[in-house]
């Protein structure tokens, strides 16, 4: 494919550089963007009267052509062209002739290609939300199923106060939920244009930027033309939030890892989500939620990498931020590969409550409850919990449990004590009682549960 700058550099054998230079084998993925925005470009120079009517319905059905014959397969992408947009317009000319070579008018590469990446991102971030709506949900109707499956809450690792089933994967919904709502944030701040900066400086020609703008769905054109095409926050806005998607992800997938451990035996993965062993026959490993998190890195990693390229960056474009899209495409896909598998993975697990109900059975975990028991009869709570110290230690030395222990030894440590104490400790009451908003009991957690609901069904 010929040169865009030919006409100015020599034609020493440069195949090293060319290949070093093109950047059409990661960003073809965006041809639909890069033709809208042509399209969009082709309207506002016929508007403007840069170009003639005749000329813009040529160049625009050139392009639709284009488009339908990429899709189609009747098109090959041509990856010896430098990249996406050159190719484009190449194949443009060769088609319409002329009127081809007008397109790039009041344009350059530099504010197409920031141009096409917003567009793509924004795409790319409306996937994302979706995927997370459909996790919610899935999660959702697992909470309504486990709202009474009682397992232990933990701190330090410790099991710490009784909680259900349904309780904690609402707080997993809750991250996710907020996952869609700093998308949403990030998409906002993205839909500015930055078509129309040109190559750094704007351009002596009277152009719409505020009608192209409006005609790609962006909020408004960006302010200044050297921050236009300079300007990669929103990629590092776009690895934030995937960042964050993957930590949620990654800390839900280290729990049902363990859960799904003999040790813990919580919960059951399908097999259909799990692998063997090429050596121990018996094993059935949890390597989609393993990978998961392990893809975190990846995705941490191309955080990082965004930002390194862009720390010293001078105003305006430099070719180091080609290097913007590997980052941005490979968290994209590797969080909606991740959003995608988890969702069926999370409903085809079984659960185990009679474990979780063990597990929770144990451990004093209805301790914090004895000390409330005293409270509410009048002692200030930190004598309460004094007390309910001691008991403990004596039922660990004894190896009696707080349900266990009779009720005389009970009263060695306080009067107050009275038969009512098992019922006060019971399971059922400690998660029952715990009716705080936003707690484990039933109808706390009923509320969560229509939030969630209600939060899928906006803008579904
Ligand atoms: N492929 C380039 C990129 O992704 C397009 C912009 C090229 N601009 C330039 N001045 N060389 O950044």
């Amino acid at each position: 494919m010929s040169k865009l700058w030919e006409g100015r550099l020599g034609g020493n054998d440069s195949s090293l550089t060319d290949s070093f230079n093109s950047s059409i084998s990661f960003d073809s993925r965006m041809y639909k963007q890069d033709i809208t925005g042509s399209v969009a470009h082709a309207h506002m120079l016929s508007k403007q009267k840069i170009i003639t009517e005749a000329e813009a319905l040529s160049i625009t059905e050139g392009l639709w052509e284009i488009l339908s014959d990429i899709e189609s397969g009747k098109l090959k992408i041509d990856y010896s062209a430098e990249d996406i947009h050159t190719f484009i317009e190449q194949e443009l000319t060769s088609r319409i002739g002329d009127a081809g070579k007008k397109l790039h008018t009041a344009r350059s590469r530099n504010d197409q290609v920031a141009l096409d990446l917003r567009m793509y991102l924004r795409g790319e971030a409306d996937e994302i939300i979706k995927l997370l709506k459909n996790l919610i949900k899935i999660l959702n109707e697992k909470a309504k199923l486990h709202i009474d499956t009682v397992m232990p809450g933990y701190t330090h690792m410790q099991r710490a106060q009784p909680v259900t089933l349904a309780h904690y994967l609402l707080a997993y919904e809750a991250m996710f939920a907020r996952d869609c709502l700093r998308l949403g944030d990030v998409k906002k701040r993205m839909n500015v244009s930055p078509i129309g900066s040109c190559a750094l400086a704007g351009t002596t020609y009277d152009t719409d930027r505020f009608f192209e703008a409006s005609l790609l769905g962006f909020d408004a054109p960006c302010v200044n033309s050297l921050d236009g095409v300079s300007d990669r926050d929103f990629c590092v806005d776009f690895l934030e939030a995937c960042s964050l998607v993957m930590t949620h992800l990654s800390r839900f997938s280290e729990e049902l890892i363990y859960w799904s451990g003999s040790e813990f035996g919580f919960i059951t993965m399908s097999d259909g989500f799990s692998t063997g062993s090429s050596i121990m026959p018996q094993k059935k490993n949890p390597d989609v939620a393993e990978l998961a998190r392990g893809k975190t890195g990846r995705v941490y990693g191309n955080l990082m990498g965004m930002l390194t390229v862009l720390k010293g960056l001078p105003l305006a474009y430099n070719k180091d931020l080609q290097e913007d899209k590997e980052f941005v495409f490979d968290s994209a896909d590797t969080v909606k590969a991740c959003l995608t598998i988890f969702a069926p993975m999370c409903e085809a697990m079984t659960v185990n409550a009679d474990k979780m109900r063990k597990a929770a059975s144990s451990g004093f975990i209805n301790a914090t409850d004895c000390a409330d028991y005293l409270t509410k009869k009048g002692l200030p709570f930190r004598d309460a919990y004094k007390i309910t110290g001691k008991l403990v230690a004596e039922c660990v030395i004894t190896g009696e449990t707080l349900e266990t222990l009779p009720l005389d030894r009970y009263k060695e440590y306080s009067v107050l004590f009275d038969g009512d104490i098992y019922e006060a400790i019971s399971l059922e009451t400690c998660v029952g009682r715990r009716n705080s908003y936003g707690g484990p009991a039933y109808d706390a957690v009923k509320i969560q549960t229509e939030v969630f609901d209600k939060f899928i069904k906006n803008n579904e």
